[in-house]
This record gives C-alpha cells, structure tokens and sequence, in this order.
C-alpha cells in the first residue's frame, strides 16, 4: 500500500472532527472521498499533511510512519497536496508559481526539467508562463495548482475539491486531467463535491460522513448503493 491511514483522530482545540478514520491508497490508484459539508474532509487532507496534529491513529507511507511530520518533509518523500480554493499567488506570474512547487530543488536543469513534466500534463499553461497568476481564469488556476503540487514529482496527489466553482466546461477539464495523472502512474486521493462524477471516475471510494467512513467500495458499487444514493447523492 503506498499510503495507509489507520483509525486517525484529529481536530481543532477540543472539537475532534475525525473519529477515527481509516483510508488505503494503492499506486497508481484513483481515490474518491465523498461526503457532506462539513464531514471534515479538508480536515483528513490537513491532518495527512501534517497542518494540524493528529491526537490519535496512524498514517504510513511505503511502509514508513509518517504521522505529525512537517509538511516540507511529507512534500520531499513525495506527497503533492492541492489545498481547496485554488490557492495561487495572484501577483506572480505562472512559471514563478511553478517553481514555488518545486522549493527545494536548486538545480537549474532539474527544475526546467520537471517543468516541461507538467507542461506536457497541463499544455494550457505553456503560453502563459509570463502572465500573473491572479489573471487567469478560475479554471486556469485550477490548473496552475495542480500543476505547481506536480512539480515536486509526487507519487500521491492530495486534490482537495479540484472542481469546485469551475464552469461546466472546466469541471470536464479537471476529469480529463485526472485520468491522465492517472496515465502518468500517479496515485490521488480526490475530494470532490461532484460524488457522482468523482466515483465514476474513481478505482475506489469512501463516504465520509461526521468525521467518520460510513460506506467504503469501488466507485462503481458506491454509486448503485440505494442508501449511498439517498443518503450522499440527492437520488430520491
Ligand atoms: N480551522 C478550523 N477551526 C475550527 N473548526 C474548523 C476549522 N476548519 C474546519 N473546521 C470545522 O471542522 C468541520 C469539518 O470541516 P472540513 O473543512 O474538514 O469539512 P469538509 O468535509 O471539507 O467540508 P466542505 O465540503 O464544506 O469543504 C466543520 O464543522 C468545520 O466547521
Ligand atoms: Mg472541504
């Protein structure tokens, strides 16, 4: 398993929001985590990337326990996370973006090289590498997120809600890029408020539901469950 996360606990102050929450990521594997506002799945992707402390549970990456650590160094064994509200600097350009992504890369050559990767995965921004960031259309910021998580070269994308407040035509995009990072032997684990279109594109998912996993299972069995679907997916 290339992540496991076994019977996490963690929260804010006193207020636990995750009840012990356990999550498998295999390689290349597409994983969807669906559930309500509020279900605490920001909170999950922010306990993983050690942004909040975990009280209780274990996360392990490749056989290694990786619970609590520092975010840069979650970053360097190879975990990408694209926090939710397509976080970019507005007043950077794209390829400055783009190299913020790869902070601890000091090789001129390496550098150019990881950004040719993700130009090759997101050819849209090629042309507007010179542009700043708050110019760009939300979709387009879409993308220079994933794209800046991706030039670290991870092996595990974090996407918090990729799709969220895109136009239709751009929620397809970030689908299309999804199995093509999916192409490139990238394992992601995916929260999306689209469930229904997340599970269809997904291997495996999970339902998480006040800080705990209520149903688990292929997307594709998630979606025909009767109670996944009156419970999560708004079919009456
Ligand atoms: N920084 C914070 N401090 C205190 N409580 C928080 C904080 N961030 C989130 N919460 C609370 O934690 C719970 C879970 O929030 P979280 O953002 O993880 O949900 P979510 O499943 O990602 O929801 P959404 O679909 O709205 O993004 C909510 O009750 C929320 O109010
Ligand atoms: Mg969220």
């Amino acid at each position: 398993m290339l992540l496991h996360v076994e019977k996490l606990r963690a929260g804010y102050d006193r207020m636990e929001i995750l009840r012990g929450v356990s999550v498998e990521v295999a390689r290349g594997e597409l994983v969807a985590v669906v559930g309500p506002n509020g279900a605490g799945k920001s909170t999950l992707f922010k306990a993983l990337m050690g942004l909040i402390v975990p009280s209780a549970g274990t996360v392990t990456y490749r056989g290694e326990p990786i619970t609590g650590i520092r975010t840069d160094l979650l970053v360097k064994k190879g975990i990408g996370y694209v926090p939710q509200g397509r976080v970019v600097f507005p007043r950077m350009t794209v390829s400055e973006n783009l190299s913020l992504g790869a902070f601890s890369e000091r090789d001129k050559r390496r550098l150019d090289a990881a950004r040719d990767r993700v130009l090759t995965i997101f050819p849209e921004l090629r042309d507007r590498l010179g542009r700043r960031a708050g110019l760009l259309s939300g979709g387009e910021q879409q993308m220079l997120a994933m794209g800046r998580a991706l030039m670290s070269a991870p092996n595990l994308l974090l996407l918090d809600e990729p799709s969220l407040g895109l136009s239709p035509r751009y929620v397809s995009v970030v689908f299309t890029k999804l199995a093509d990072l999916k192409a490139h032997d990238l394992a992601v684990l995916l929260v999306e408020q689209n469930a229904t279109r997340a599970l269809e594109a997904s291997d495996r998912g999970y339902v998480l539901d006040m800080g705990e996993v209520r149903f688990q299972g292929p997307g594709p069995a998630l979606l025909q469950s009767p109670e996944v679907q009156a419970l999560y997916l708004g079919v009456t």
